[in-house]
């Protein structure tokens, strides 16, 4: 197996990744300052999940004379978004050939700003035709502005003391803007990582850019 760069988008998403990772969930917003986390796991909602098998569709771009994996794999993913959207699309993540499978991992966008969990896959067979597709996009009723109304700083403190760990900047861990969708509204939060080095508990944090709330605490 290799991989096929692509677009370098900062998204962390759960480090096993794509659709693997779907578990249960259970979603809450937890206000601060008085905010408490009382073992609440918080995931993705996986009943969004569809998956389908495409025996050998041909792909959007399967009849160019060169098969670009990230191109016949947007084009194929951009079929499955919302209709209607204004600003709705499609970033191409990463891909890989193995075994005579082409795989690609995206992620759905609003105005360019990812939309957290709401990712899809699609493999091609060697000839670029769609084998299969998982997609779990997403169509909430409501966007909020992409543009974030409140610094990290303002939030950082109450947040880390919240989950007794620490956010640290590194290569691996660094603050970016995804949508977190919730009650079909998609807000628009600061995402990263914090940790506590003494007990190991270890966070991927979701903080609304403009209430400052938790929306989302996941244990690593
Ligand atoms: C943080 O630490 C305090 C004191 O040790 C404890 O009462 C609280 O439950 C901890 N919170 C979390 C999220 O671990
Ligand atoms: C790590 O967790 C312990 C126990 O909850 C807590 O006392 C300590 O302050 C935490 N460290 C950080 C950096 O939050």
């Amino acid at each position: 197996m290799y991989f096929i760069s692509g677009l370098a988008l900062p998204i962390i998403l759960a480090s096993s990744g794509a659709l693997a990772a779907v578990t249960p969930v259970q979603r809450s917003a937890l206000d601060l300052p008085e905010l408490t986390l009382r073992g609440e796991i918080m995931s993705f909602d996986s009943s969004a999940v569809f998956k389908r098998h495409a025996a050998g569709s041909p792909a959007p771009l399967a009849s160019r004379a060169a098969f670009n994996l990230k191109d016949a794999s947007v084009a194929f993913a951009t079929t499955l978004l919302p209709p209607n959207v204004n600003g709705g699309g499609v970033a191409y993540q990463s891909g890989y050939v193995d075994n005579g499978v082409q795989s690609a991992s995206l992620i759905q966008t609003h105005n360019s700003v990812p939309i957290t969990n709401a990712i899809a896959n699609v493999n091609f067979n060697m000839a670029g035709q769609v084998t299969s597709y998982t997609c779990a996009f997403v169509n909430p009723t409501t966007f909020m502005n992409s543009v974030p109304n409140v610094t990290p700083q303002s939030f950082l403190p109450q947040v880390e003391a919240a989950l007794n760990a620490t956010y640290t900047a590194s290569p691996t861990n660094q603050m970016t803007l995804q949508y977190f969708v919730k009650d079909n509204t998609a807000n628009l939060a600061y995402v990263f990582q914090v940790e506590n080095a003494s007990t190991g508990a270890a966070y991927e944090v979701y903080v609304d850019s403009v209430t400052r709330q938790i929306l989302s605490a996941v244990s690593l």
